[in-house]
């Protein structure tokens, strides 16, 4: 069940879809946006991926450059309506209406998994649950990419307050002048491995000046025979 705060977020974003990609054109992340952009262009070459709040597909365009395949999904169909017309090469991508909590009409059994900007979001007391329902569509020893923003002074919106389970929260304006307090945790490296240990293994945290890269794969030992879909696993090279 959605909280007033997941609610209020949903709402947020979907007002925010047209002037969403205005963030990456912040100047003083540029060089930061490079280095996401030609790491997510190599992270899943030849892989099947399952992308989670992929927004306007900013992100799903550089995966596109080499992965396979992309499921990507989101709850709001007013960002989906405007991802699904960028050009995606020859990467077959398939943009689909999805609840990154429940993640109910998502098949499962992909080989690898993304999520951009959405961690920040996810409250305290649900990265849990969140985790273990993303890994349940996820093949076991599947690659999972996660980024987020790095809270940086003078760049970063402040954040407003703090609340009992340690969430963070941000007043962020959209154009209409209407305002939005907004959850966005800023988790430290070791916050993020003791979110994975358990569930996953070879976690890798990278930290840029305003962004953060976590890769890592999911526990258990890669099923190399059917994936859920019912697609021979095989058929496109793991890596
Ligand atoms: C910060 S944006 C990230 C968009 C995109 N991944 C990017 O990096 O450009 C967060 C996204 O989460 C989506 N979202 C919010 N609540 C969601 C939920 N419960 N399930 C799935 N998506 C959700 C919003 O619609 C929004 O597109």
């Amino acid at each position: 069940m959605m909280t007033n705060t997941e609610d209020a977020m949903i709402d947020y974003y979907a007002r925010r879809a047209a002037e969403y990609e205005r963030i990456y054109a912040r100047p003083e992340r540029q060089a930061d946006l490079q280095v996401l952009a030609q790491f997510l262009s190599r992270a899943f070459s030849g892989l099947q991926v399952l992308e989670l709040a992929c927004g306007t597909g900013y992100w799903t365009q550089f995966i596109a450059r080499t992965a396979a395949a992309i499921l990507s999904t989101d709850y709001n169909p007013e960002v989906l309506a405007l991802a699904k017309p960028k050009d995606f090469g020859n990467c077959r991508v398939e943009f689909t209406r999805a609840d990154a909590y429940s993640l109910e009409n998502t098949a499962g059994g992909h080989w690898a998994g993304f999520h951009g900007f959405w961690w920040s979001h996810v409250p305290v007391a649900r990265r849990s649950q969140f985790l273990s329902v993303f890994h349940s569509r996820l093949s076991p020893g599947a690659k999972v990419v996660m980024i987020d923003n790095v809270c940086v002074e003078g760049s970063s919106t402040p954040v407003l307050r703090r609340d009992p389970e340690g969430n963070t929260y941000q007043l962020r304006r959209l154009d209409d002048g209407s305002g939005h307090e907004v959850l966005k945790n800023f988790p430290s490296d070791s916050d993020l491995h003791a979110s994975l240990s358990g569930c996953a293994t070879d976690i890798k945290v990278r930290r840029l000046p305003y962004f953060w890269i976590t890769e890592y794969k999911t526990a258990g030992m890669p099923d190399n025979s059917i994936n859920t879909d019912g697609n021979a696993a095989g058929l496109l090279s793991r890596q």
